[in-house]
């Protein structure tokens, strides 16, 4: 039997944590599947990181990072390079994930080639072009472009359903993203960075910022700021623990407004293995992440996110995840509620697992197996 051969492509931090577990399950199933590894490297010391931390080897490395990147320079690069990856290849199919200009990039490129596309953590929707920016049309545009979807929930499955894409070619598998938490969340975990060791996480409530989207940076990111400032001014119990992403853009904001604060640790982005022990100690997560509303609420922490609209309505609607925008006041008196009623903390810091149960990569695999023809039966899919 030939072996089925997968190309996975990838570029940034989280689609590289997201794959990660589907990279380790293609591995293990090596008699079945011949696995290829290209990264475009849109992130690179973000991304090498993760590579590091499970272990994995690019077959290809694009290395196309540059400071400032655009969205045009971006998106033309990983083309080329991605095509002449796909000659050297040749690729039953090519899996992308999510909705970076990587994901799109990687896709399209496929479709040049006439080769297969899987499409990970497929049909989430705000049904808004411009929010997220460009990650909203990256993704819509990934999945006309897919030949089959790896739907993290069933919310995910609906919307695809509603845009015409055929059922036969949907599976329900959980986000992969919650594999990974999976493997990395320790009860003694000790940190390399000597600064989250020294916390006293029964006395100060830790409260973890993550803010960098595109459409946050300029005034939203410093209002953002600012409302972390007024919080940690105000209240003597919390310690602000912030790893800054590598964007300039976002490194002089936050550097620029919360530096030099008592309660205020600004950190390098952190291994994920530390992002997520930290996460599992802290009380409270403020963000405008994708992956830290997937992962946080399966941790029981409550988190309020800067964005206006979200794609994942399903942390939402369990009540462990408040959407509530950029604006300063609004931050402090939210934040500020969390950090003082009780009642109200209670009620967001369930333990909900809408987005997964630790199978999806396994299931992503059988559901390869089935397609190719190896297997006869459609695996079962993730029930939340
Ligand atoms: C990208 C994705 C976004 C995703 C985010 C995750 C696009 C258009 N954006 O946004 O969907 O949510 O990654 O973090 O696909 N930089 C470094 N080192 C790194 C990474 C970034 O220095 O390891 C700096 C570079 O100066 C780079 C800049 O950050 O030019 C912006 O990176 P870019 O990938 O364009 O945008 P992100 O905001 O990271
Ligand atoms: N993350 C990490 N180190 C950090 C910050 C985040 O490992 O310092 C992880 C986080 O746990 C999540 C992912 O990176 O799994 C989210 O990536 P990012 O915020 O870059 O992108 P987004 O989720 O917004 O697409």
């Amino acid at each position: 039997m030939n072996k089925i051969k997968i190309l996975i492509i990838f570029g940034t931090r989280p689609e590289a944590i997201k794959m990660a577990p589907l990279v380790q399950e293609l591995k293990k199933r090596n008699n079945f599947f011949d696995c290829t590894i290209a990264v475009t490297a849109q992130h690179r010391e973000m991304l090498d990181q993760v590579l590091s931390l499970f272990n994995i080897r690019a077959d290809h490395d694009l290395n196309i990072m540059t400071d400032k990147q655009t969205l045009f320079g971006i998106t033309t690069t990983a083309l080329l390079g991605l095509g002449q990856v796909l000659d050297k290849v040749k690729p039953d199919m090519v899996i992308v994930h999510g909705d970076t200009t990587t994901t799109f990039a990687g896709a399209l490129a496929a479709f040049y080639y006439k080769v297969k596309v899987g499409h990970v953590e497929a049909g989430l929707r705000t049904h808004n072009k411009w929010l997220p920016f460009p990650e909203e049309m990256n993704r819509k545009l990934t999945g006309s472009l897919a030949d089959i979807h790896f739907s993290p929930t069933e919310t995910a499955k609906k919307n695809l359903l509603k845009e015409g894409v055929n059922p036969e070619n949907i599976i329900v598998t959980g986000n992969t993203v919650i594999d990974a938490l999976q493997t990395t969340v320790k009860k003694n975990f000790v940190f390399s960075t000597a600064a989250l060791n020294d916390i006293d996480y029964t006395k100060e409530k830790v409260v973890l910022v993550t803010a960098h989207r595109r459409e946050n940076l300029g005034k939203p990111l410093d209002d953002i700021c600012h409302g972390l400032k007024k919080l940690a001014d105000d209240f003597d119990d919390i310690k602000i623990v912030y790893p800054v992403h590598l964007n300039p853009a976002v490194q002089n904001t936050v550097f620029d407004v919360l530096d030099n604060h008592e309660r205020i640790l600004l950190l390098n982005p952190l291994d994920t293995d530390e992002m997520h022990n930290l996460m599992a100690r802290s009380y409270m997560v403020i963000t405008d992440s994708g992956g830290l509303q997937e992962e946080a609420p399966s941790l029981g922490k409550p988190v309020l996110v800067l964005r206006n609209e979200t794609e994942r309505p399903e942390a939402v609607d369990a009540g462990t995840v408040k959407v509530i925008g950029t604006e300063i006041n609004t931050i402090y008196k939210e934040a500020a509620r969390l950090l003082t009623d009780k009642d109200e903390y209670g009620k967001m810091a369930n333990s909900v697992n809408p987005y997964g149960d630790g199978c999806a990569s396994r299931r992503i695999a059988d559901f390869l197996l089935y397609y190719f023809g190896i297997t006869k039966s459609k695996p079962e899919e993730f029930r939340s």
